[in-house]
């Protein structure tokens, strides 16, 4: 989500708008803003609008009934996780005087038990965000000094949060807090900015303090004051912003694509927030699908398109391997046509960043006109797909940008392995204990890809020296076939050229008379370590495509010293369990094909041809 906050001497409205125009890209389901006001008395109040859909859908109601003017306040663009994208569910949320407006990015995990001791106290909660119990709690902590206040909610808080608030008894205040989701403070002369970047207050300074981790900030007019949750001064990190507008709403990065590749680690651990209990067991509360159902399901059907299919290949083994479902996965666009055979026990998961994929979409519902249940992994809450499905697993990336799709991908994944791991935990399988280390395991995830992300200067290089070859390969086994696909698909996505994803056994039935002399081909091997079975025969795939002249690019894990003397290039990744490797193995396949585009002159968040979200069949 994207938040702004002004305080100084400008009609606050104008900046905050021009603010959240700059950060539409951050999410734009609904948006909404709350400015501090003076009638003539000296009455302070708090003037507020806010609307479902985009920006534009504000301006247009602010332009119909304009709000009091003031030079304070605060704003909001959504990208929705608790609680469809509604007028009630936008930002920002108000007690029940009217007296404190918050914004919120991030998802507060004890909420549900908040807002049912904020019931239980004669609170009225008017939406089904985790957000409006932060402003009934402000409402209540409030003794005149809201960053005192904002300090006492903040200790009660479980979660990710970043959170900006306006009192109409603290006049010329705003006071954000950050816990994990930036937060960024713009210094001007007279005037003082917040935002969750640099982009939205770029046009007034570029003078920025970064605000710490369990940080409070009390932003006046002219004073900036920033103290940990506990009132105590804190130390902050203040720079001054080089980049250009354009360069500010890409974090700085060149394209999208490689700012939302570097956001992965958070994405990953956004998704898997509050679904890891203390006691390691699986908690998906938001399936509204019973425990009974999913204990009777006798087959899976995975449907999905393009990337989204890849995630279900790769679910495709996990499901069957934990559960002992029998799983079935199709391209969307195929399924309805083959008159698939479901019932009543048959469990539909269908894949989608967007929600919008007509294709899904029809799939879907032929599937529950056959009377199968529908669950929904979805990146976008309240979109047609999760609307029209009997239960939801939000995965929790942010809105993705690029059109090829990478950060939504790694979350797609990870919902997967949960539903996965759920199905199991819920029919106990043999597995169980099995299922127990991999729910641990999935918790190391972020850093494991931040790992990565740390070494991909090698592949980097390697991409530009490949930037005029004709064709590139792609082979795996297990998990790394679709790995593999993957890789091959982001390739054509971004750099328009030829290439395959091969399972690496079906090489010797016919891809490999595509090998000759220098082409270039990429082995995402499997973990030496349980299946080791597959791992020596992919070593012979390689010694195979090598002797014919073939260039190898081998992705393995650390220790994996069995490779490499068949690889002219390795590329390690780090040690996972086995069917979790494709979270660590597909990123340098993302940095690859991004690097290659670039290199090839192509714009790579906008592939030619390509489109986000295609909504015909
Ligand atoms: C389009 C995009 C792909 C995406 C596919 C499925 O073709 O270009 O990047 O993987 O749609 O999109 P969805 O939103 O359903 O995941």
């Amino acid at each position: 989500c994207g938040i702004v906050g002004y305080v100084g001497s400008q009609p606050a409205l104008d900046v905050v708008i021009a603010g959240l125009q700059r950060l539409e890209y951050r999410g734009y389901d609904s948006a909404g803003v709350a400015i501090q006001t003076a009638d003539s008395s000296g009455q302070w109040s708090l003037a507020t609008d806010k609307r479902a859909g985009k920006l534009a859908n504000l301006q247009k109601s602010l332009a119909e009934a304009p709000l009091p003017g003031g030079t304070s306040g605060i704003g909001h663009t959504r990208w929705a996780t608790h609680g469809g994208p509604t007028d009630a569910n936008a930002h920002p949320h108000l007690d029940d005087h009217r007296q404190v407006a918050v914004v919120h990015n991030g998802i507060i995990e004890n909420f549900a038990q908040l807002r049912e001791e904020l019931a239980g106290r004669g609170h009225t909660l008017r939406s089904e965000t985790d957000t409006e119990v932060v402003a009934h709690l402000l409402a209540e902590a409030f003794d005149g000094d809201l960053a005192e206040a904002m300090r006492a909610v903040c200790r009660q808080l479980d979660g990710a949060f970043t959170l900006v608030a306006v009192h109409a008894q603290a006049p010329g205040v705003v006071v954000g807090a950050r816990r994990n989701s930036p937060l960024v403070v713009g210094r001007g002369e007279g005037e003082n900015f917040l935002a969750s970047d640099v982009a939205a207050f770029i046009a007034h300074t570029r003078e920025a303090i970064e605000l710490g981790q369990d940080q409070v900030v009390e932003l006046r007019a002219d004073a900036v004051t920033v103290t940990d949750f506990h009132g105590a001064p804190a130390e902050v990190r203040e720079y001054h912003v080089d980049w250009d507008a354009s360069a500010a709403e890409k974090g700085g990065y060149d394209y999208f694509m490689l700012k939302e590749i570097a956001e992965q680690p958070k994405a990953v651990a956004d998704t898997l927030l509050g679904r890891i209990g203390t006691d390691g067991r699986l908690t998906l509360d938001e399936l509204r699908i019973p425990d009974s159902v999913l204990r009777e399901a006798d087959k899976v059907v995975i449907v999905a398109c393009g990337t989204a299919f890849h995630a279900g290949m790769i679910a495709k083994y996990a499901i069957e391997h934990w559960t002992r479902i029998p799983c079935e996965v199709e391209v969307a666009s195929e399924f309805r046509y083959r008159d698939p055979i479901l019932d009543g026990r048959t469990l539909v998961i269908a894949i989608s960043q967007s929600g919008e994929t007509m294709d899904t979409l029809m799939a879907l519902r032929h599937a529950r006109e056959q009377g199968a249940k529908v669950l929904a992994i979805c990146n976008t809450n309240g979109s047609t797909i999760p609307r029209e499905s009997d239960a939801v697993l939000y995965t929790h990336a942010g809105p993705e940008v690029a059109v090829a799709s990478t950060k939504a991908f790694l979350t797609q994944l990870v919902a997967c392995y949960l539903v996965a791991l759920y199905l199991g935990q819920v029919r106990g399988t043999k597995w169980g204990d099995e299922i127990s280390a991999v729910i641990r395991e999935l918790g190391d995830a972020p850093r494991q890809v931040e790992q990565v992300l740390q070494t991909m200067e090698p592949v980097r290089e390697l991409a530009r020296s490949l930037a005029d070859a004709r064709s590139v390969l792609f082979l795996g086994r297990h998990v790394g076939f679709p790995v593999a696909m993957e890789g091959a698909l982001k390739l054509k996505e971004l750099a328009y050229m030829h290439a395959e994803g091969f399972a690496a056994g079906e090489l010797k039935h016919g891809p490999i008379a595509l090998i000759e002399p220098g082409l270039p081909v990429v082995v995402v091997v499997p973990s030496p370590r349980g299946r080791s079975i597959l791992h020596d025969k992919i070593v012979s795939n390689i010694q195979e495509i090598r002797a014919r002249g073939a260039r190898t690019i081998v992705i393995a894990e650390e220790g994996d010293e069995a490779v490499a003397p068949y690889a002219d290039h390795l590329i390690r990744i780090p040690v996972t369990p086995v069917l979790l490797q494709p979270l660590v193995s597909v990123v340098p396949l993302q940095v690859f094909a991004c690097e290659l585009a670039t290199a090839k002159g192509h714009e790579v968040d906008q592939p030619r041809n390509l489109a986000k979200s295609v909504t015909v069949e």
